[in-house]
């Protein structure tokens, strides 16, 4: 398989780590691990034809051999290929299975997601208000506030870097929050807590704002965790490979109508992908991360 996208996901930082977690880490002297659209140069396995677009696993290299478990076959006319790596893919798989699945909302309750502009972020506000929810983004810059609720039709978009942070997003919030889809942690977290009506949930997704924390980060305060009956639960998108299919068939349906809008940051040269993995744990990036390899 010859790379054409490779994807650089949040979820990489882990595996540079040995500490003990849901995968094994890279192994030092291995090309990285990474999710890759590619093409099929040479085949030997009859599912599979040169030409063929494939998602796989190929990590961060020119070219990747397969034995084809674990591929995928793309139809490049059904959407552009990329977003297998993005919104009709593992990232958008996570937004739909963690905000339908354990965040359950309802018509008018309110969801806050942080890091909204970005890949998983995006997703899941757009399928809350798809819900008749209230979404509320929480976001790096003014830039990206304004693309969430602009662009993606959130019903607000809250700069984690203001100053005044923690008012405005009780502001955007009147009926305080239903549903927290947690992506970031840290201070954002903090700043979220006191704003958890009762029994409000909480699909724990990620907490990049701490991957590289040499010390323990405060956590939520757990006696409102029992005062407010909240649900904190922790998910890997693979938990719920079950929905798979019924994720492929509801955002599919959704891209096509428009309904699901995505924005992808492309970055050409493989030589680019560790300076842009940095730039997504500091929030430069905007939108679906993605390193296009070869065209
Ligand atoms: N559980 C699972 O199976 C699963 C699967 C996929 C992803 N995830 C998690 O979902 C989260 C989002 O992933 P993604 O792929 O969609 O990435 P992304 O949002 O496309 O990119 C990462 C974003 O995180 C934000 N960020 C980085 N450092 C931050 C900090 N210190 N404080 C606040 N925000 C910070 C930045 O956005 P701003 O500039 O807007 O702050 C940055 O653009 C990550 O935590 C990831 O680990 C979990």
């Amino acid at each position: 398989m010859r790379t054409l996208y490779l994807s650089l996901d949040p979820y990489m930082r882990g595996r540079m780590s040995a500490a003990k977690s849901y995968a094994k880490p890279a192994v030092v002297g291995q090309p990285m691990v990474g999710g890759t659209v590619g093409e099929i140069v040479k085949s030997r396995n009859p599912k599979f034809s040169t030409g063929d677009i494939v998602l796989g696993f190929g990590g961060w290299q020119e070219y990747a051999l397969s034995n084809g478990a674990g591929l995928r076959k793309l139809d490049p006319d059904a959407a552009p290929v990329s977003t297998a790596l993005g919104v009709l893919g593992m990232p958008g798989m996570t937004a739909y299975v963690g905000l339908l699945e354990i965040g359950q909302p309802k018509p008018g309750e309110t969801v806050v997601v942080a890091a909204a502009s970005g890949a998983v972020g995006s997703v899941v506000g757009q399928i809350a208000t798809i819900k008749g929810a209230r979404a509320v983004g929480i976001a790096g810059g003014a830039e990206k506030c304004r693309f969430v609720a602009d662009e993606l039709g959130f019903d607000a978009g809250v700069d984690h870097r203001a100053d005044d942070f923690a008012q405005r997003l009780e502001a955007a919030c009147p009926n305080g929050i239903d549903v927290y889809f947690e992506n970031v942690g840290g201070a954002v977290q903090h700043t979220v807590w006191p704003l958890l009506n009762d029994f409000a949930r909480v699909p724990v997704c990620g907490v990049i704002a701490q991957y590289s924390a040499t010390s323990a980060m405060p956590g939520p305060d757990i006696v409102s965790v029992l005062r407010k009956r909240l649900l904190l639960r922790g998910f890997i998108v693979s938990d719920f490979a079950a929905k798979q299919s019924d994720f492929l068939r509801d955002a599919g349906e959704w891209v096509r109508s428009g309904r699901l809008k995505y924005r992808e940051d492309v970055v050409d040269g493989l030589e680019r992908a560790p300076a842009s993995f940095l730039g997504l744990l500091k929030g430069k990036n905007f939108g679906k991360m993605l390193v296009r390899v070869a065209r």
